[in-house]
């Protein structure tokens, strides 16, 4: 056949042909086979079977990805076990994975750690597949009734990122440490661990799910350890109007400015959907599906090396705003988005400014619709302060959102109708970094659509969206102030 032997011998030419300066990754967003909690506890047997369908469908995606010619595949949080079980059914489907150190290639030597069918495999597919792996699953290591911590039943239990290299070998192990409310599962790291390894086209560090709101290790990783990419395996619950996957993603890659491979699980009816390759560079491509219940592979070719391209200079987040002198005066409000209980004012006119402050943060906004709709309000919203039910972290957020009427405001949603021509939004943040978002209706992003400026403002650029815009969001991490800010005297 003539066709495909083309498109094989230019998949392989791209290959040999790259520099370390770039390179081709590949997030598979899948659909897991879940264990049935009623069912449960099962036999290792069983739980190897239910693990080994998940793996089939994964080797899929990395035989295409190589094929492809992809150097690195990441597939997600909770894609072949775990999800939703408890402490005491978890445990057939966990392994001892041992410390990369001990320079292993389970594919070649299964048998050195004790029963590892699971790494095996996964060492086997790599190897296949002359590719860099990255697969999340469970760890169990023994502990001793002499250490305090050690639960009830002799063993830690950590949910764990795995990634093995072109020959097989286990190259990193890394436990999440920000276990999300509900993951009683697993425990916690006695403290974050650093999981780094060198590539041929840069060094890549790993965290997992909500590690990514916290600034140990997910941003040490890029300031203290000159991490280019971040492997960042999810199972992640869409969070509309500031933390859906693919707009806090994103603009966690353009905030500190670092490649993220995101790959997320599938599931509608969990609302989970949503991974994509964000770079600075580049907010994609990504996959959002929310309609069916299907996995996808996404492909891309990025730097290597993004974090000493010479065009970044650092964002001053607070420059343009604290220069402004007098707010304008608006007519505010008070609503709570997300829990947090925001002052806003409304945008009554087709086009001007805005502003609002709460507490030290004020936000400016310059804006001008295509056409005022009376179906739709927008809203200008600042807010100052620990988020949500649990108080965990401090925010400063800008927010420029659509609501469907003023007084459901709470109530996200994810569809809208106004364009816009413009915008502008600048805040007084304190946070050193801000994570910038643009979201277009149908939770969509197009990165060609705005640019930050280095006196920090978020500005559109002379192209009209053809989508609505849903909202466009400063989101400030003032890590310095989390209650968890022990993470921090760690470094400093
Ligand atoms: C790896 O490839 C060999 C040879 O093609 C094959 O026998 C083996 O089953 C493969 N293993 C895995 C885990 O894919
Ligand atoms: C438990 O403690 C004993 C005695 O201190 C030690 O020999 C053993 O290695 C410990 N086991 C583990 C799993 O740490
Ligand atoms: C999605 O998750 C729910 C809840 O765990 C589960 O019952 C359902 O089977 C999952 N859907 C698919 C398509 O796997
Ligand atoms: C989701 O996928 C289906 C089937 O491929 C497609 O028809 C639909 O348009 C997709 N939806 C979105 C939001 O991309
Ligand atoms: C970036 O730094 C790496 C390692 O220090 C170096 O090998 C590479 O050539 C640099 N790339 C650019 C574009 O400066
Ligand atoms: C928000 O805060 C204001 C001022 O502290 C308070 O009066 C108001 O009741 C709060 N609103 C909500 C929705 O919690
Ligand atoms: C909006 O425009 C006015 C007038 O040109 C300017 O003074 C203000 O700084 C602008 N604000 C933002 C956030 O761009």
């Amino acid at each position: 056949m003539f066709l495909p032997s083309i498109l094989i011998c230019i998949a392989c030419s791209i290959r040999l042909s790259y520099s370390l300066d770039k390179f081709v990754a590949a997030v598979y967003e899948h659909v897991p086979f879940f264990p049935d909690p009623s069912r449960a506890p099962v036999t290792q047997k069983e739980a190897l079977a239910l693990m080994n369908r998940n793996i089939d469908v994964l080797e899929t995606a990395v035989i295409t990805a190589a094929q492809k010619g992809a150097h690195i595949v990441v597939t997600p949080e909770y894609a072949i076990c775990c999800f939703d079980l408890s402490r005491e059914n978890v445990f057939p489907y966990l392994e001892d994975i041992p410390d990369p150190a001990v320079n292993w290639i389970p594919c070649n030597d299964p048998h050195r750690f004790g029963r590892a069918p699971v790494q095996r495999r996964l060492s086997c597919i790599a190897k296949n597949n002359s590719i860099y792996f990255a697969a999340n699953f469970g760890d169990k290591k023994c502990c001793n009734a002499s250490d305090s911590h050690c639960p009830p039943d002799g063993y830690y239990f950590y949910d764990t990122t795995v990634v093995f290299d072109p020959e097989g070998k286990l190259v990193a192990r890394y436990h999440k440490y920000h276990l999300f409310f509900g993951e009683p599962q697993f425990n916690v790291p006695e403290k974050p661990e650093i999981s780094t390894f060198d590539t041929p086209f840069g060094k890549f560090g790993i965290f997992i799910c909500y590690d990514i709101l916290f600034y140990n290790p997910a941003v040490t990783l890029v300031t203290h350890h000159n991490v280019d990419t971040i492997i960042f395996t999810t199972a992640w619950y869409n969070t509309l109007p500031h933390y859906s996957a693919i707009q806090f993603h994103s603009a966690w890659a353009l905030g500190m400015r670092a490649n993220l491979l995101s790959s997320n699980i599938h599931n509608i009816s969990l609302d989970m959907t949503g991974s994509g390759i964000f770079s600075p560079d580049n907010l994609g491509p990504y996959y959002y599906n929310n309609t069916v219940n299907e996995g996808y592979l996404v492909i891309s070719e990025l730097n290597s090396y993004t974090r000493n391209s010479s065009k970044w200079a650092p964002v001053q987040w607070q420059e343009y705003a604290s220069q402004i002198k007098k707010p304008i005066p608006s007519k505010v409000f008070r609503r709570k988005l997300l829990l947090d209980n925001y002052t806003m004012t409304e945008l009554t006119d087709a086009q001007g400014c805005a502003a609002v402050c709460h507490h030290h943060l004020c936000c400016y906004l310059n804006y001008s619709m295509l056409e005022k709709r009376s179906d739709e309000v927008y809203v200008l919203g600042a807010y100052a302060g620990y988020h949500g039910p649990h108080q965990v972290f401090y925010i400063e957020v800008c927010t420029l959102v659509k609501c469907t009427s003023l007084e459901t405001c709470h109530i996200a949603t994810d569809t809208a109708y106004t364009k816009f021509e413009s915008f502008s939004l600048a805040g007084t943040f304190q946070s050193t970094i801000v994570y910038p978002e643009v979201l277009l209706s149908g939770v969509q992003l197009d990165p060609e659509l705005f640019k930050v400026l280095k006196d920090g403002r978020l500005a559109s650029r002379p192209k009209i969206s053809s989508k609505a815009l849903l909202s466009v969001n400063l989101l400030g991490r003032n890590y310095m102030k989390d209650p968890t800010s022990l993470n921090l005297s760690i470094l400093s």
